[in-house]
């Protein structure tokens, strides 16, 4: 059997550590609060945790617009803390990936403090300027993505500069070697403390049109949808150029051992599946977003395991994603029941599975009354449902009054079912979410044959979406309803590994099995003659 590397036969979990943790009192998670709930990461089974940015900011969009790069914001708590994290999780065996955010820096970054100083400033260049276009007007038509133009004017220097988000997070100009190698440093200083890996922030922005050509118009905008995109971003993203700087920061990783980079790709599959680079020289993981996007249903889910598989390079592993800080819930998005079959379904695909912070309790997306509106995205645009602090509320350990999260007033509020909806009351819960979530971990941590095995035999049969996990002569049939109505389901003979009502362990299969509401099951094929 081959052997696989942690990133591949691993689960990876996902901590927004604002809301993860907090031991000081100040309503915001910490680092010393994120060492203090490990044990609950491992007794999960989950093998990496990947933490949103740590470092110091001026927080206008939350750790995205970073002010030093080598640094840990004081409300997360400081490098010796850090440097602790390190050694707790190792010591339990959990890998650390840190979030990367190459694209832009804050504001407030010494970098563009010199480089907004002056036009002859050595660190000009390290930006994007542009002069103002015809009659003073903005350089070309691209857009931020959190609305407006993407090009700010500063008056000091008569010069415009290019933000792909916020005004606040000027884009680095990656054109420059005295960035790319400057970005490399940073790499090298976490890995030189011991970081497993990055998960790098919207890693297919990196490189813009030398030429500023305008951005086309898209004819399928409809104004319900974030005003980003009345445009094709044809030049301003998934340039060409940008899979040398992936693979220039792939070298950096590869001096070290078994370090893993991973990439934030919103794109379509085929376009996505070139990040893995020339010579599988690329990002090793390629965050596959498909879940997210996919409408729930079996025909939709079963279409991209065919095209995802089907446009794989050869050797390159896949993964696959349900949830993250920038996208509602899956509780919210498909409901509590079928949450239960989306898990089984996450961790029985082939790839590594990475699971957003509370998607074990089932979180949901928690409504935010507007005058308590924290993200810019809400703000900027009110109303298109764009806002991602339902996604980032703080996790409910346990059934007291503040949750077990802080003993100050939380930075975003709890969910309303936070007192029975938590962490310790699904632990006494034999059939629990997290319960389920434990046992499917467990299965795939004991079952090479989900980590290592090929999958084939994806099939759908009005809401039954199904599959096999193949290892040798371990068979693993995979059945879920994606519907709200029983079926009956043909199936070779086997024994049923799980279900996601966790009671039906044991059962023997035989013509077929049926399948309740919103169930899923894991049966193992009995080998012929
Ligand atoms: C990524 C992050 C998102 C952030 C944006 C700008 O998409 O996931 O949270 O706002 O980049 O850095």
């Amino acid at each position: 059997m081959e052997d696989l590397k942690w990133w591949q036969s691993g689960v990876i979990y996902q901590i927004y550590p604002r809301s993860f943790q907090d031991t000081n009192g100040d309503g915001i998670g910490d680092l010393p609060g994120i060492i203090q709930r490990l044990n609950h990461v491992v007794r999960l089974g989950i093998d990496a945790i990947w933490i949103c940015p740590i470092y110091p900011s001026p927080m206008a969009d939350f750790g995205y617009d970073v002010a030093d790069y080598c640094d840990i914001a004081p409300i997360f708590g400081n490098l010796a803390d850090f440097d602790r994290l390190i050694a707790e999780a190792h010591s339990r065996g959990l890998r650390v990936i840190l979030d990367f955010v190459p694209n832009h820096t804050s504001n407030q970054h010494s970098w563009f403090l010199e480089s907004q100083s002056s036009r002859d400033n050595p660190k000009r260049n390290w930006y994007i300027w542009k002069d103002a276009g015809q009659e003073g007007g903005l350089p070309n038509n691209w857009l931020s993505h959190f609305g407006g133009p993407a090009w700010e004017w500063d008056e000091a220097t008569k010069q415009y500069y290019y933000h792909s988000f916020l005004k606040e997070q000027p884009d680095l100009n990656w054109r420059n070697p005295a960035v790319k190698q400057a970005m490399c440093d940073v790499l090298r200083f976490w890995l030189d403390r011991g970081v497993d890996g990055f998960r790098v922030d919207v890693l297919w922005m990196l490189i813009k049109d030398d030429q500023f050509r305008d951005n086309p118009v898209n004819h399928g905008y409809v104004p319900s949808e974030s005003s980003y995109k009345r445009l094709l971003p044809l030049f301003t993203a998934n340039r060409p150029e940008v899979h040398e700087i992936v693979a220039e920061m792939r070298a950096v990783l590869d001096r070290y051992p078994d370090r893993v980079l991973i990439g934030e790709i919103y794109l379509p599959i085929e376009e996505l599946v070139t990040y893995y680079g020339r010579d599988l020289k690329g990002a090793q993981l390629p965050f596959n977003f498909q879940l997210i996007q996919a409408a729930w249903n079996a025909r939709s889910i079963a279409e991209i395991m065919d095209q995802y598989e089907a446009a794989l390079p050869l050797g390159a592993w896949p993964n696959w994603v349900l949830g993250n800080h920038d996208k509602a819930r899956i509780a919210s998005r498909i409901g509590e029941a079928q949450a239960r079959v989306a898990a089984m379904l996450l961790l029985t695909l082939h790839g590594t599975p990475t699971i957003y912070y509370g998607e074990e309790i089932g979180m949901k997306d928690v409504p935010i009354a507007p005058d308590k509106v924290q993200d810019p995205a809400e703000k900027n645009e009110p109303g298109l449902g764009l806002g991602r602090d339902p996604e980032r509320t703080p996790m409910p350990w346990d059934g007291s009054l503040l949750a077990g999260f802080t003993i100050g007033t939380p930075w975003l509020p709890l969910g309303p079912d936070h007192a029975s909806a938590n962490v310790a009351a699904m632990c006494d819960s034999d059939e629990s979410l997290l319960n389920l979530y434990h046992r499917l971990i467990a299965l795939r941590r004991g079952n090479p044959a989900l980590t290592h095995g090929i999958i084939e035999a994806v099939g759908v049969e009005g809401n039954i979406l199904s599959y096999e996990r193949r290892q040798g002569n371990d068979r693993l049939a995979i059945v879920l309803n994606l519907g709200h109505e029983p079926a009956q389901v043909s199936l070779p003979p086997g024994r049923v590994l799980l279900s996601t009502h966790l009671d039906r362990v044991g059962e023997d299969v035989d013509q077929g099995v049926s399948l309740r509401t919103d169930e899923g099951i894991i049966v193992r094929v009995s080998i012929e003659g």
